[in-house]
C-alpha cells in the first residue's frame, strides 16, 4: 500500500458565531495520496473551504490530527508555519481578488521568492520568467499589471505563484467557478499537466461534479461539516451509496438527448440545515429520502464497505456479530 502524503484524522474546526459554536468541519479522516487528485463535493457552506484551510493551517484546526508524509503538523509552532508553505500552496476561487492589483505579474509570482529568500535577487527573476513559460504566458507579461489581463490569464498567475516554492501538494479551492466556461478546461488541462510534469498532489474543490470527474482519482462527497462517501471516481460516478450522493449526480444534466429523457432526479428535499443545530442522528436525516427511524438517533459510522469505497450511512450498517 502506498504511504499518504496527507493523513487526515478527526478533524474539527468550529467557529464561534454569534456566542454560538458552527461546526464547519466535524469529525472528518481522509488520507491523499502521493500525486493524486482528491475532489471534493458538496453543496455551498458544507464546510469545504474551512476543511482545506484547516489542511493548511491557514484556520486553526479545533482538534483532530494532520500528518504531512508522515510528521504532524499540528505540532509545529505558529512561527514555523511558514515553512509550509514551502509544501502546500492554494489557489483561490477568484482570480482577480486573489491578486494585489498594485502589483506586477512578476512582483506577485516573485512575493513568495521574496518572503522565503529563496534564491538572490537576480536569480529570483530569472524564476520568474520560468514561472511564467510553465503557465502558458508570455514573458512580456512580466511588468504588467492584473486588470490588464482576462479572468484565465490571471488565474494563471495564480498558479505561478504558488508554483514558486516548488510544492507538493496544492489545494485548487473552485479555480474555475468564476471564469468563462471555453477558459475552465484551458486552466483543468494546464493544472493536469503540471501534475503530470512536476507530481504534485492536489485537493480539487468544486460545484461541477463533471470537472471534478475529469480530473479526480478519487471524490470524497461533503454534507454539513461530515464526509458522507468517499471512493475512487468511476466507483463514485457508477456506484453512488449514499443518498446525497445519488442526489447530487442524479441532478447533473446527460449529454446524450436518450439517455437525459430517461434520467431520474432525485430531489433533495427542504434547505441544509444550519451548522450550529445539526441534526442529531446521521446530518442528512432530515433531507434523505431513505431516512429509517435509526438515522434519528444514531451516528453513521465512515466504514469501507468494499476497497477504497467509504460510506456513512446506516443502509450499509453490518450486522455486528
Ligand atoms: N471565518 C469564519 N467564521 C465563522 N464562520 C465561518 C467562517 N468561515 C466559514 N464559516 C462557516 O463555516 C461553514 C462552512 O463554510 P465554508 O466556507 O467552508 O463552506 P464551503 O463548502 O466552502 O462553501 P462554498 O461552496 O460556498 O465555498 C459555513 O456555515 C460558514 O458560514
Ligand atoms: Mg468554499
Amino acid at each position: 500500500m502506498m504511504k499518504p502524503l496527507i493523513q487526515v484524522r478527526h478533524l474539527k474546526k468550529y467557529f464561534s458565531y454569534k456566542g454560538k459554536v458552527l461546526r464547519a468541519v466535524d469529525d472528518v479522516s481522509f488520507e491523499i495520496f502521493p500525486q493524486e487528485t482528491l475532489g471534493l463535493v458538496g453543496e455551498s457552506g458544507c464546510g469545504k473551504t474551512a476543511l482545506a484551510r484547516a489542511l493548511m493551517r491557514l484556520y486553526e484546526p479545533t482538534r483532530g490530527d494532520i500528518r504531512f508524509d508522515g510528521k504532524s503538523i499540528l505540532d509545529l509552532k505558529r512561527k514555523k508555519i511558514k515553512t509550509l508553505r514551502h509544501d502546500m500552496q492554494y489557489i483561490f476561487q477568484d482570480p482577480y481578488a486573489s491578486l494585489n492589483p498594485r502589483m506586477t505579474a512578476g512582483e506577485i509570482i516573485a512575493e513568495p521568492l521574496n518572503i522565503h529568500r529563496i534564491l538572490d535577487p537576480s536569480q529570483r527573476e530569472e524564476r520568474v520568467h520560468e514561472l511564467l513559460k510553465l503557465v502558458g504566458l508570455r514573458p512580456e507579461y512580466y511588468g504588467r499589471f492584473p486588470h490588464e489581463f482576462s479572468g484565465g490569464q490571471c488565474q494563471r498567475i495564480g498558479i505561478a505563484r504558488a508554483l514558486a516554492l516548488n510544492p507538493r501538494f496544492i489545494v485548487c479551492d473552485e479555480p474555475i467557478a468564476a471564469l468563462d466556461v471555453s477558459i475552465q478546461a484551458q486552466i483543468v488541462n494546464l493544472l493536469k499537466k503540471l501534475q503530470e510534469d512536476m507530481g504534485l498532489t492536489y485537493l480539487f474543490i468544486s460545484h461541477d461534479l463533471a470537472m471534478v470527474k475529469y480530473i479526480s482519482t478519487r471524490v470524497a462527497v461533503m454534507y454539513l461539516g461530515h464526509l458522507v462517501e468517499l471512493a475512487p471516481s468511476i466507483d463514485l460516478y457508477t456506484n453512488p451509496l449514499h443518498p446525497y450522493t445519488q442526489g447530487l449526480l442524479s441532478a447533473i444534466p446527460i449529454p446524450d438527448p436518450s439517455i437525459e429523457k430517461k434520467r431520474t432526479r432525485i430531489l433533495l428535499k427542504g434547505e441544509v440545515p444550519s451548522p450550529i443545530n445539526p441534526p442529531k442522528g446521521c446530518v442528512f436525516c432530515t433531507r434523505c429520502p431513505k431516512a429509517m427511524p435509526l438515522c434519528h438517533q444514531k451516528r453513521p459510522q465512515w466504514q469501507e464497505i468494499s476497497p477504497g469505497h467509504k460510506v456513512a450511512c446506516h443502509l450499509y450498517t453490518m450486522e455486528k456479530k
